[in-house]
């Protein structure tokens, strides 16, 4: 089993803290939200939003010059061609997007998208550059019934056998289902039992796993955004609701680097 890294050492483990704005707000909303934000810089910690693909030309003009990156919040399995409604990898490298979230529940449960399907999302994002965001988790019944770690295993697992040695250039977010938008939190020491569940994981295919990034998210507020972030295998968050508003969210980014500063060696700007 890979170590839990209490020191977060790794230079490659610079907190991530990443907005998922989901399907809200409106183009001149967006574009107020991010003027607020980019007042509140500097963060410390690396800070990115993944806004609707309709904002994305705003949030270009509105970010560029900050150190604040962007991305999306899905992208098609696909080359371009004859899909639809889907948004291609390579589209979303027009926009200078760095990351993009993957096998998000919501898009699981809606859009039943397979374990493979997420993994060969990631696998086009990869290569087209950017860093997939790749979701995992459990319902709660999935928890009564003790499932969530063969659950997020299975989830992680196809991941893992579609990218090989490549999967630590991705970035894993534990999302338990029962926490996303419910105010219900994973205690700091459950979502740190799965993060090291995870981090073994990956450290069984890569030996690169001790600087992977793994963020949790669901609930994540500036109220317990530092009791997460400070335990061993939680290097940021993925933060939904609190994402919307730009004090809160900055708060949640400045928790990220307070909880680095307390292991030291963790932060590197
Ligand atoms: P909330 O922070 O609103 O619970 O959403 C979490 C989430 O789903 C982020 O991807």
């Amino acid at each position: 089993m890979v170590s839990s890294t209490k020191s977060k050492s790794h230079p490659g483990r610079r907190p991530l803290v990443v907005g998922n704005w989901k399907m809200n707000g409106t183009r001149a909303s967006s574009v107020a939200l991010l003027a607020a934000l980019r007042a509140e810089e500097p963060f410390g910690s690396e800070v990115s939003v993944c806004c609707p693909y309709p904002y994305l030309a705003d949030v270009v003009l509105s970010l560029q010059g900050s150190g604040i990156s962007w991305g999306a919040q899905d992208c098609s399995h696909l080359d371009p061609g004859a899909h639809t409604g889907d948004v291609a990898a390579v589209m979303l490298t027009e926009f200078g997007c760095r990351y993009v979230i993957v096998g998000h529940s919501e898009r699981r449960v809606h859009h039943a998208e397979s374990d493979q399907r997420v993994a060969d999302k990631a696998r086009m994002a990869l290569a087209h550059g950017l860093t997939p965001i790749v979701c995992v988790g459990e319902t709660l019944d999935e928890r009564v019934a003790m499932l969530t770690e063969s659950i997020v295993k299975r989830q992680l697992s196809a991941v893992v056998h579609t990218l090989g040695h490549c999967v630590s250039q991705i970035v894993v977010a534990y999302e338990p289902i029962w926490a996303i938008g419910s105010g219900l939190t994973a205690t700091p020491e459950q979502a740190q039992a799965v993060h090291s569940v995870l981090r073994a994981q990956l450290a069984a295919a890569s030996t690169l796993a001790g600087e992977m990034r793994l963020l949790y998210g669901g609930s994540v507020t500036a109220a317990n955004a530092h009791a997460l972030f400070a335990q061993p295998d939680i290097d940021g968050g993925l933060v939904g609701g609190a994402s919307l508003k730009a004090n809160e969210f900055s708060a949640i980014c400045r928790a990220a680097t307070g909880a680095a500063l307390e292991s030291p060696g963790k932060l590197k700007t």
